[in-house]
């Protein structure tokens, strides 16, 4: 069985309340259950935190032994050199994800420390992101 995690960061705790005319108005534990329903031969956790250290420490714990990692860094992506570093430290390949098309946002969210690490991005398909990067790795 495929061991993957999606990995959330700041602010996405809030979705299906944070401006769901970009990041929908389905909440993630809605989507995840959905996922899982969908997914039943793959191990499936989740992990959320706004606290870029903690971000870095659960690359850390899952990085050596996970088969997958699906990293929506949010704000850090454009910001985290640490997390970059993480993602080049670490075995397990990270597929990148965005629900929004970054690239037609604000030139500042053109910019990501994740993206030259990661194995691909998929940007977007909304919530749709996370469920192409779990088949990538199927
Ligand atoms: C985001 C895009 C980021 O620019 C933003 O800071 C987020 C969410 C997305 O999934 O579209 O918080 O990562």
């Amino acid at each position: 069985m495929k061991k993957l995690i999606i990995i959330n960061g700041p602010n996405l705790n809030l979705l299906g309340k944070r401006e769901p005319n970009i990041y929908g108005s389905l909440s993630f534990t809605e989507f995840l259950d959905e996922v899982k329903e969908k997914y039943p031969e793959v191990h499936l956790e989740y992990f959320q935190s706004n606290i870029e250290g903690e971000l870095i420490d659960k690359l850390h714990d899952v990085g050596f032994s996970y088969d997958g990692v699906i990293l929506n860094a949010a704000a850090y992506t454009h910001t985290s050199v640490g997390i970059g570093d993480a993602i080049k430290g670490i075995e397990t390949p990270v597929v990148e994800v965005h629900i929004s098309n970054t690239f037609a946002r604000e030139e500042f969210r053109h910019q990501s420390f994740i993206s030259p690490n990661a194995k691909g991005v998929i940007l977007g398909f909304g919530l749709q992101s996370y469920e192409l990067a779990i088949q990538s790795f199927l």
